[in-house]
């Protein structure tokens, strides 16, 4: 991993390289004082708050607080790695890339990447061949045909068939070199209880590959044609296949959720190649598990709203709640597709018609309606407990609503379907409010009250030492020795020291592109900020141990303050004894600094 050459191109790379230029490619910029504006390409906005500061090589956005350097602005917009970044980045500037000279752990884990994308490419390739050339595909293709879904349809979405037998794909696929190992690794094969060989996961199935955001496959949904169980069977966790980011179609979807400004979120495949089929484009199934973060936030980047039409069912309308609050707690827009008559949105479009989904789209009413219509809809409301109900479940969204026209809009609804005056209704939204406000206060403020916000030299300190771990891993254990998590301040930083931790407890060699592929986006974008720094590796272990001290020092400085504070206060209120105890807990903490200065 220790790669000086490639270290230098990399700073080269993004020294010599103009950033402002690189983003006006896709964002029209113009200059005001030192810096460069325009309007955030990350959140969707009409006031620019985004700003592009060259002599420094770094982008921020105010509105919501997306920022970095050229590289992380490469991998945000066009969803690249690390890695392809540089890549785009040097092709961009005409400078050839050298050969990283990378350690035998990183070229082992990238062949395995490497043959489990292929063996899936295979993979998809054979369970195609199968539906559209093959006899075993006959009563597939007929099933499909069944559902409206012709073979162009099946050609955009590359369907499949997996034929009823044990072993097809399995003999298919060794033939051409995979081992049973890779098959059972990226999930197309089962291991044998008896221990001997391997069989098909996929049998006697129709088959919708789901492809990553660039296209490649990844893994697969497989779906029988009788009503047998389940009636889906996914892909498991693999190297390649996490749940949490997969949405099905964002590779297809992903130009017209750009241009539409809005993405339209579904459960199943079905609905997914439905609304394609129709032409609604802007779509992406989120597979029937529960709306992750990570997918709210995949999809606002390239999106200002999101849409969800999820099934009419009690379950869908339970998932549709699940996912809203996942969405609004990251701060996105949320509208919410109500599919009447018709389960879900293949039925509805069956029945009637693509426009008709149009209409309900366009007329998709905002968070807050769907909630106060959603409070009347679950309650009868006829008699005074019932409407104390609607009351209990619409006062927290009126109140955390962020539009005051809106919430009025509301809550003058509510008072005439519920005849309760408005003031009243009124004067319960502000007593909510009232209290989530102490609430937040509450959380925001330490235990101490002291701020938490981290020091400067402190932040440069933690992203130092967690890149001397990854440098050279024999410096965690020392590290993990001397630091508690309670001395790192800075979230990201915390979240990606731990799993280094964790990473080298369990006996692997912790690297940074193995690292951020496993972590929270934000702490990925983080870690490859402290990636591209620029640092001296001459004398590491003098260096660890300046970093530990700092970050001890700036977590225990502003208690020397805060107890003294607290001493002038018991002195002022006559309390000599507690004031003197704050005095000595204010001297030991000095001197405990003091003493890592000697050290
Ligand atoms: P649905 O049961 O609504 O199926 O599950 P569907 O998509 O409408 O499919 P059709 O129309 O009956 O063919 C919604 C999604 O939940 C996941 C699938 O991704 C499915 O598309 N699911 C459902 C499973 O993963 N496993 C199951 O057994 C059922
Ligand atoms: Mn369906």
């Amino acid at each position: 991993m220790k790669d000086a050459s490639y270290d230098d191109f990399i700073d080269k790379l993004r020294s010599q390289s103009d950033i402002v230029g690189i983003i006006s490619e896709y964002v029209p910029l113009k200059k005001r004082g030192k810096n460069y504006w325009g309007c955030c390409p990350f959140h969707h906005e009409k006031t620019p708050s985004f700003s592009v500061t060259p002599d420094k090589g770094f982008f921020y956005c105010f509105g919501c607080q997306t920022g970095g350097n050229v590289f992380n602005f490469l991998m945000k917009l066009e969803n690249l790695t690390f890695m392809e970044a540089v890549k785009k980045l040097a092709e961009k500037m005409n400078i050839p890339v050298p050969e990283k000279e990378k350690s035998e752990h990183d070229r082992q884990v990238e062949r395995e990447m490497a043959g489990l994308l292929r063996a899936n490419a295979m993979a998809g390739d054979f369970f195609h061949a199968c539906l559209t050339k093959t006899n075993y595909g006959k009563a597939a293709r007929e099933y499909l045909e069944s559902r409206g879904i012709d073979g162009a349809t099946i050609a955009t979405f590359r369907l499949g068939y997996a034929p009823r037998a044990w072993d097809k794909l399995t003999a298919a696929l060794t033939g051409r070199g995979f081992t049973a190992e890779t098959l059972a690794k990226a999930g197309l094969a089962v291991a044998k209880s008896s221990g001997d060989g391997v069989y098909d996961r996929f049998r006697d199935r129709i088959m919708f590959p789901i492809a990553d955001a660039r296209g490649r496959v990844v893994g697969f949904g497989g779906r029988v044609t009788d009503g047998s169980q389940p009636k889906y069977l996914n892909t498991a966790e693999t190297p390649l296949f996490n749940k949490r980011h997969v949405l099905y179609g964002f590779d297809l979807a992903y130009q017209a959720i750009k241009q539409a400004g809005r993405a339209i979120v579904v459960e199943g495949y079905m609905d997914l190649i439905a609304l394609h089929k129709s032409g609604i484009t802007n779509a992406v199934a989120s597979l029937g598990t529960a709306f992750t973060p990570e997918q709210a936030r995949q999809l606002a980047r390239h999106a200002g709203e999101i849409y969800f039409a999820y099934d009419s069912d009690a379950a869908g309308q339970n998932a549709t709640l699940r996912a809203l609050a996942t969405v609004r707690s990251l701060g996105i827009a949320v509208r919410v597709v109500t599919v009447p008559d018709g389960k879900d949105p293949d039925e509805y479009i069956r029945k009637h018609g693509a426009d008709a989904f149009r209409t309900l789209v366009d007329q998709a009413p905002a968070l807050l309606a769907y909630q106060v219509s959603q409070a009347l809809a679950a309650n009868d409301h006829s008699g005074a407990s019932g409407k104390m109900a609607v009351l209990a479940q619409a006062i927290p969204a009126l109140a955390e609503a962020p539009d005051l026209a809106e919430v009025n809009e509301h809550i003058r609804l509510l008072s005439q379907t519920l005849g309760i005056h408005e003031e009243d209704i009124r004067r319960e939204v502000r007593k909510t409010q009232q209290k989530d406000k102490n609430v937040n206060r509450g959380q925001n403020s330490t235990m101490l009250g002291l701020s938490q916000r981290p020091a400067p030299r402190s932040v440069a300190a933690e992203r130092q030492l967690i890149r001397l771990m990854l440098e050279d891993n024999a410096v965690i254990p020392y590290v993990q020795a001397q630091l508690d998590g309670e001395d790192i301040q800075g979230g990201e930083r915390k979240t990606i020291i731990n799993s280094l931790f964790t990473a080298y407890n369990m006996g692997k060699s912790p690297a940074a592109d193995g690292l951020a592929l496993e972590l929270p986006e934000a702490a990925a974008t983080e870690l490859s900020n402290i990636m591209v720094m620029e640092i001296q590796l001459s004398d590491i272990s003098r260096m660890v141990d300046d970093y530990i001290r700092i970050i001890r020092i700036a977590r225990l400085e502003p208690l020397i303050m805060h107890h003294s504070q607290r001493a002038e206060e018991f002195l002022r209120l006559g309390d000599e004894r507690n004031c003197r105890q704050e005095l000595a807990e204010s001297q030991r903490i000095k001197d405990e600094i003091s003493k890592m200065y000697r050290a």
